[in-house]
């Protein structure tokens, strides 16, 4: 403590990053984070073979923010060239940086050879990072789990591949493929990784708090941390994070009113983004995440995922803070 700034590239960025997340991560979601101050952001993994096709969907995916700094792009792919594609119009889209993703346990995407799987063919790995890094002149990093599965826990041969073809920093979350989700985040097996390399190295999994980032940094000796799930329906959760690890002071949590204005924001950039049908049944997820703790949340699950307008859901929010 404290922990300094991250050299990103030109950048120098917080010691705390979001976690990208499919269908979580949208702009509206990390508009709402960036209120609360700036810190790394990224995009929700895009498919390169989709970029690389100019699927519109997939396209729009790469929509930065203003005051998103740096605009980071996150491909997911199995093949160098596409990847090299993805990345010059990722690039074309005013990204600034990139990540490449060796982490996605899901099956669709490792039957394809793309995620973790990608951790199974360190040969292929540094034949992606080196078309990656030689595609633009943008930094690349690469998020990727400790190993396939307990047996194989190559993640600090995959960071030195990395390294060798040019990556710029490295992220890695403490549990195999085999392990989805399940269990706890193996923080000091990040260790190995750090000592393999010279590259700033942030930890991933089940960071949660002030206690937890400590608990994470001390047992992995990394850099910063990346906050995921924990920033579910609390998006001031990693600016928070970030405040305590760069002053050694944790901010208040905040209060009610603001969490209720936090909501009605954030819908409303929802609608914004997608209209309004499409909203309703995206931002479902999202209002029963910010409504855990609360009294009536169960009434106001039920109510929220039967709802079919936005003025709906706004006066179920009015009613859930009255
Ligand atoms: C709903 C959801 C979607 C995710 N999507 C992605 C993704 O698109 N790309 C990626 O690298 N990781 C993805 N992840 C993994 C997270 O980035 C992170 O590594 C993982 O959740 C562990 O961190 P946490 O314990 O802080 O959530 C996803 C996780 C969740 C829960």
């Amino acid at each position: 403590m404290p922990f300094p700034p991250i050299k990103l590239g030109s950048h120098l960025v917080p010691p705390v990053f979001l976690a990208p997340m499919a269908g979580v991560t949208d702009a509206a979601f990390r508009a709402t984070v960036l209120d609360f101050g700036v810190l790394p952001t990224m995009t929700e993994m895009i498919a390169s073979e989709a970029c690389v096709r100019g699927n519109a969907k997939t396209l729009r995916m790469m929509d930065f923010l203003p005051n998103e700094s740096p605009k980071l792009v996150q491909l997911v792919g199995s093949t160098p060239e596409r990847i090299a594609e993805a990345a010059k119009i990722s690039a074309d889209q005013g990204a600034e940086v990139l990540n490449l993703n060796m982490g996605c346990p899901v099956r669709k995407i490792v039957q394809g050879g793309s995620g973790a799987a990608l951790m199974k063919d360190p040969s292929l790995v540094r034949k992606i990072v080196h078309a990656a890094v030689h595609a633009t002149s943008l930094p690349v990093t690469v998020k990727m789990r400790l190993g396939w599965e307990a047996e194989q826990k190559n993640a600090p041969e995959i960071a030195r591949l990395a390294e060798e073809e040019g990556a710029a920093l490295l992220i890695v979350h403490g549990r195999t493929r085999a392990q989805m989700y399940a269990g706890e985040a193996d923080w000091s097996a990040v260790r190995a990784v750090g000592q393999a390399v010279r590259l700033p190295l942030l930890v991933n999994g089940d960071i949660r708090d002030a206690e937890t980032a400590q608990a994470a940094l001390r047992a992995s000796g990394a850099d910063g941390v990346m906050m995921g799930r924990a920033a579910l329906g609390a998006p001031w959760l990693p600016s928070q994070l970030a405040s305590y690890l760069e002053t050694g002071a944790l901010p208040h949590p905040p209060s009610q009113a603001i969490r209720r204005q936090t909501v009605f924001r954030h819908l409303a950039r929802m609608r914004e983004s997608y209209g309004e049908e499409k909203a309703v049944f995206i931002s479902r997820k999202h209002l029963c995440w910010y409504s855990r703790g609360l009294p009536g949340a169960t009434a106001f699950r039920a109510h929220v995922n039967a709802a079919l307008s936005i003025a709906e859901l706004e006066q179920q929010l009015e009613a859930l803070w009255a």
